[in-house]
């Protein structure tokens, strides 16, 4: 598991252009919810393109020890026979949820509402990371909760035998907590409902409904307000997971900084709460297109096509615009390193509480390979050298971040000299084959001994 064994030092060399298809893991989010929901239903669930990245992994091995059967056919191809709602068993062991946010919010919630008891734990990264944020709603349910100072994991929930519904306005953006409240309202009596003033990532309500929940959302003045009726019988269902926006990220913002690039991203989902980088991009005068706009499964999907973009410049991006890129910001904030002027990133407060504080990670290694990075707490600025002019040189920590490690590894393709992380291990929790992957395209990455 990433952060648990010897760290793999990783460098990225600059590299001339970047050419070929990139086809990208399954998307995570996705992932997580078609085993949790697969796990909650009667019946078989068949996923196919399932990441099979260490997060996925560790809520595979959760939902078996709830009760489900987990099966990994190979090739992307699973499924998952479900207990039904209510149907949990109580895990013999602690849940290790080893780097994933998604994966302990998701699972706590989904268990939250059955009389069973249940101790979570994580890598030194998810144990770092606020968990009252989940608890707190939960506990609204009739859950109690008792973990380390700061509502920090390990953590033990003990579900509640009469939980009651619950009505409930969520105070920061995060589709993870909206998630962890819905699955909790799927095993109590009558309807819950969720509140957010923010649009966060919609795969959960999506996926409900696609599993037969009843399920309202409405644009009010107070926000999004999302009704789920308690207590259906989930059916099974047929998954073919769209390939990840987040991942896609990474070879897209690669070509766009490296001279004489065009890379062809296949197959991406592009559900509106998830592609805000793209737009973000295209307003920095990235040449990056869309082609054969479709849609798949209910999502939009279309391939991507990013080519070498001259003519960088930072812009303002719109807080409103946050939610919908939360993941992006670091590999943002490298192609900013190559833009001419200043991006400007503000309301992005979520970042301080990623797998690592995001800001501070990038900040740091930005500035250590020459970049000027202004910071506040809700806020960051990038100034940019523009195309050539990046440094590079250093040796920068990933502080247990697969994003923080895989944003510092592009960059180093572009850099006048070589990027080195302390640890590329974590890139294993959301893309392992991030390394073939973009080796394949062109990139030179090199693992380097301790
Ligand atoms: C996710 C929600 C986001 C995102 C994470 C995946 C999800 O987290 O950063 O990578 O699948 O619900 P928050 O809910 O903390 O914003």
């Amino acid at each position: 598991m990433s952060g648990h064994g010897t760290p793999i030092p990783m460098t990225s060399r600059p590299c001339g252009p970047l050419k070929g298809e990139a086809h990208v893991p399954g998307d995570k989010s996705i992932s997580h919810r078609s085993l949790i929901l697969g796990a909650m239903a009667v019946g078989q669930t068949h996923i196919t393109g399932l990441l099979e990245g260490e997060d996925v992994l560790d809520t595979a091995k959760a939902m078996r020890a709830f009760g489900a059967t987990v099966i990994n056919h190979g090739g992307g191809e699973w499924t998952v026979d479900g207990v039904g709602v209510g149907g949990f068993a109580e895990p013999e062991g602690v849940i290790d949820c080893g780097n994933s946010g998604t994966g302990v919010r998701l699972i706590m919630g989904a268990m939250a509402t059955s009389p069973i008891t249940a101790t979570f734990t994580g890598d030194a990264s998810l144990n770092g990371r606020p968990m009252g944020r989940v608890t707190d709603p939960l506990a609204l349910f009739g859950t109690q909760a008792v973990g380390r100072k700061g509502g920090r994991l390990p953590m033990t929930l003990v579900g509640a035998a009469d939980p009651v519904p619950v009505r409930y306005t969520v105070p920061v953006p995060s589709a993870q907590v909206k998630s962890a409240i819905l699955l909790a309202g799927l095993n109590a009596p009558g309807q819950t409902v969720v509140i957010e003033k923010e649009a966060t990532r919609d795969h959960t309500e999506r996926m409900l409904a696609g599993f037969g929940a009843t399920i309202t959302v409405e644009e009010t003045d107070e926000g999004r307000v999302i009704t789920l009726t308690g207590q259906p019988e989930l059916k099974p269902q047929t998954i073919v997971v769209p390939r990840d926006p987040s991942s896609a990220a990474f070879p897209v913002c690669a070509a766009i900084i490296i001279p004489g690039s065009d890379v062809l991203v296949p197959n991406i989902g592009l559900n509106p709460t998830r592609a805000g980088l793209f737009t973000t991009l295209q307003e920095m005068g990235a040449d990056l297109t869309y082609e054969n706009i479709r849609e798949e499964g209910g999502e939009p999907v279309a391939d991507l096509r990013a080519k070498f973009s001259p003519e960088l410049k930072g812009i303002a991006v719109p807080p409103e615009r946050a939610a919908s890129m939360i993941d992006e910001y670091p590999v943002l904030s490298v192609v900013a390193s190559f833009a001419k002027g200043v991006t400007d990133m503000q309301g992005v407060k979520e970042l301080r509480v990623k797998e690592s504080d995001r800001i501070d990670a990038m900040a740091k290694g930005l500035r250590a390979a020459g970049v000027t990075v202004e910071e506040g707490d809700d806020w960051w600025k990038v100034t940019g050298l523009g195309h050539g002019n990046v440094l590079g040189g250093v040796r920068v920590a990933s502080v247990l971040d697969h994003r923080i490690a895989m944003a510092f590894m592009v960059m180093g393709m572009a850099t006048q000299t070589p990027m080195t992380v302390d640890d590329g291990s974590p890139i294993a929790t959301s893309f392992p084959i991030f390394e073939k992957l973009m080796g394949d395209l062109g990139a030179q990455l090199v693992r380097n001994s301790a």
